[in-house]
């Protein structure tokens, strides 16, 4: 069974967009998840023309007829993430959440572009768990690394995009080129795929003309995020960038692929659920390793029964439960580990069963922990909200890199004290891991705004970031 931190990380994305309130409209577009795939990794072709049909039989036994589900499907999502989006009527949406084998029917909706330069990077693993340093040592440094954003698409004759100096196409790497290429090929050894998905923003705002046709760029902020992420993916050194690179090893280039999801917005939205889960499920297949994404995916100020007080309004995307973002250096000295049964604790930890768990991983056992505090899910940033009185954290960390002693640099807050229990860590060999506690205690602190700190652990060469977001309950 295919299920890594990446799936885990969809799941959580399409759990928390399952928690939207069902707006009042006739016939609009839903996307009705189903959970993991029963197929593995090797998908043939005759599992995605199952997966399809089993969407087509399960749609079928709510509109009467193979025909009309047929019609209402917009995508099918079959290799990575197992559900349709379809048109359906509000009442036939909340009927199909009834079904046994659905896990959630939610609409799909806009959302906006992030304009702050503040990424999410997911590394995609196809089988269990990647080591950040040694998976990075085998990309050779990012030679053979695939980039990838979901955004406003690219503008392929950028300079930062010129296929010049660069080796053959990974043979991995499936992916397409979907501009017109009327004037020679668009795509080249360095953009090595553009795709489109406008389905969903279709559903919404009606039939496109065809300038939404294409993966172009006509707005500029999916070509900047593209050529600074491939830049900024290892901060302080160009592994990845265009120029030089700067990092020990080598001068290693990404080659980089664009997935066009968002579009002139209509009413405030650009990219639509159904565009960018079927951008997702496309990425992984063809053969992605990172992905970025800065959608403002905030759904803060959303009321959902099931999340825990301490998470209100705290989304996957916002607080990075599920997105590894590889450590400040090929060689990152300390990394905070998480397994996939961490994440699926982390969902019993936000108050799902342990029957839907297991649906949502495809797996046939998983036992929720008895008391578990989702403050401690080891995620390598820190998120605390409604802080009353005092809190505490732990973490764990594990050396990657060389024996040696780090100690902690903290950055509190204004309004808060925070200490670190133990402030001296000492390894001895090489994968040994190591706990520690944060005591945060709130004085005099806000409820409505955010206060930004950070937890370093540093040894003579090696710095290791922890962001910190806090903020105080209600007087
Ligand atoms: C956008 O909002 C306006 C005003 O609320 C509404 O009339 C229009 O139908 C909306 N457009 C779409 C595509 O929903
Ligand atoms: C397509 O639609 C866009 C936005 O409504 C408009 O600006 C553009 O002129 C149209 N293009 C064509 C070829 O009709
Ligand atoms: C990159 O390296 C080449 C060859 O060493 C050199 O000619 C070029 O100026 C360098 N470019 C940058 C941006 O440093
Ligand atoms: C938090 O940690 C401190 C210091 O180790 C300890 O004294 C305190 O009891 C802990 N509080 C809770 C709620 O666990």
């Amino acid at each position: 069974m295919l299920f890594g931190k990446f799936s885990i990380f969809l799941a959580l994305f399409i759990l928390f967009a399952a928690f939207q309130e069902p707006a009042l409209a006739i016939k609009k577009s839903y996307i009705v998840y189903l959970g993991g795939h029963s197929h593995g990794p090797e998908v043939t072709a005759a599992d995605l023309r199952r997966v399809t049909d089993s969407h087509t039989q399960l749609l079928a036994s709510f509109l009467g007829s193979e025909e009309k589900a047929k019609d209402a499907i917009i995508y099918n999502y079959k290799r990575h993430v197992n559900g349709f989006a379809a048109v359906l009527e509000e009442e036939e949406a909340a009927e199909i959440a009834k079904h046994p084998d659905v896990v959630s029917v939610f609409p799909n909706q806009g959302k906006k572009l992030h304009t702050t330069h503040s990424w999410d990077f997911l590394m995609l693993e196809r089988q269990g768990v990647i080591h950040p340093s040694s998976a990075w040592k085998k990309a050779r440094y990012g030679e053979d690394t695939i980039i990838a954003n979901l955004d406003t698409g690219v503008w392929p004759e950028s300079k930062s995009f010129s296929g010049h100096g660069y080796g053959p196409i990974p043979s991995k790497w499936k992916g397409i080129c979907q501009f017109d290429n009327k004037a020679g090929p668009l795509c080249n050894r360095k953009l090595i795929g553009a795709r489109y998905f406008n389905k969903g923003f279709e559903a919404y705002a009606g039939k496109l003309n065809s300038s939404y046709c294409t993966p172009r760029d006509t707005d500029g902020h999916g070509s900047h995020t593209l050529s600074t992420a491939a830049g900024n993916f290892v901060p302080g050194a160009s592994v990845f960038g265009v120029g030089n690179g700067t990092a020990k090893g080598g001068s290693p280039k990404a080659r980089v692929a664009s997935y066009k999801v968002c579009w002139p917005p209509i009413n405030g939205s650009e990219c639509f659920d159904a565009d960018i889960m079927k951008a997702f499920d496309t990425a992984i297949d063809d053969g992605v390793d990172v992905l970025s994404v800065s959608l403002a995916r905030i759904r803060d100020n959303t009321v959902s029964p099931m999340r825990d007080a301490d998470y209100q309004g705290a989304t996957p995307f916002a607080y990075g439960s599920g997105h590894i973002r590889p450590n400040r250096a090929v060689d990152p000295g300390l990394v905070y580990d998480l397994t996939l049964n961490d994440y699926l604790d982390f969902l019993c930890g936000i108050g799902y069963s342990q029957t839907q768990i297991r649906q949502v991983a495809g797996i046939h056992y998983h036992k929720c922990p008895e008391d578990y505090s989702i403050l401690n899910f080891n995620n390598p940033s820190i998120t605390v909200l409604n802080v009353r009185g005092t809190v505490n954290v732990t973490r764990t960390v594990k050396l990657v890199g060389k024996p040696g002693i780090y100690a902690a640099r903290l950055r509190a807050p204004y309004g808060y004290s925070i200490s670190v229990e133990p402030n001296i860590l000492q390894f001895k060999k090489t994968g040994e891991e190591k706990s520690f506690k944060l005591i945060i205690t709130v004085h005099r602190a806000s409820s409505t705004v955010y206060g930004f700190g950070e937890l370093i652990w540093q040894d003579s060469t090696h710095y290791v970031r922890s962001p910190i977001v806090l903020s105080a309950a209600d007087p």
